[in-house]
């Protein structure tokens, strides 16, 4: 299977993933890793392992791609008969033609245990509302900000002395177990996402 990996930051889970490939506990290749960020740190692990990059500028938006910029990526992904697209710590948000091409095959990881606190810092949105257990989530993506189907989570205590980076630092801990064993799992086809309750039910 071959990865698109995308990035916009540090790239502790690119590594994470890229690791378990090297040490074979993952069945995959990471064909392509892009940023929409010059001097991202993803970039930096890639080119240290000697792993194909490309920066590929967003274009005029703040939080999505613009048309061309999009393409370009598509362009390049297609280029590298990239088979799953791995949103890891991509602050662009994806909507159009990309999810269409690689529809069923982009998978993101998330910092919370969804559907609770989508969006931004779902680390501090979950200690700021007191709940005592948050995790990570690896799921689909679709149309919507942190809506896809749900491959697979990971618990994490929330702990009383916390505070948003003790409590960050432990959920990026089980991301970087999660994400390399669902892409494993992904690999050896093993895994499907099950339907969601959408509509309303009663009891
Ligand atoms: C992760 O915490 C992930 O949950 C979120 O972005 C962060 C990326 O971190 N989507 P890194 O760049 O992989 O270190």
């Amino acid at each position: 299977m071959r990865l698109g990996v995308l990035g916009s930051g540090k790239g502790s889970n690119f590594v994470a993933i890229a690791d378990a490939i090297s040490s074979g506990r993952v069945a995959a290749e990471v064909a392509l890793v892009v940023s929409d960020v010059a001097d991202a740190g993803i970039l930096a692990h890639a080119r240290d392992r000697a792993i194909p990059w490309i920066h590929l500028p967003p274009g005029k938006f703040r939080t999505k791609l613009d048309d061309e910029a999009e393409a370009a990526l598509i362009a390049a992904l297609v280029e590298a008969r990239v088979d799953l697209v791995v949103l890891a710590g991509y602050m662009r948000i994806l909507k159009g033609e990309l999810l269409r091409r690689f529809e069923g095959r982009v998978v993101n990881i998330h910092p919370s245990l969804l559907p609770s606190f989508p969006g931004l810092a779902a680390w501090k949105q979950a200690l700021d509302y007191g709940v005592k257990v948050t995790g990570c989530t690896v799921h689909l993506v679709d149309q919507g900000i942190d809506t896809g189907p749900i491959l697979a989570q990971r618990a994490v205590e929330v702990l009383d002395g916390d505070t948003a980076s003790s409590l960050h630092e432990r959920i990026q801990k089980a991301e970087r177990e999660l994400y390399p064993a669902v892409v494993a799992s992904l690999a050896r086809g093993e895994i499907h996402a099950r339907g969601r309750v959408t509509g309303g039910f009663a009891g």
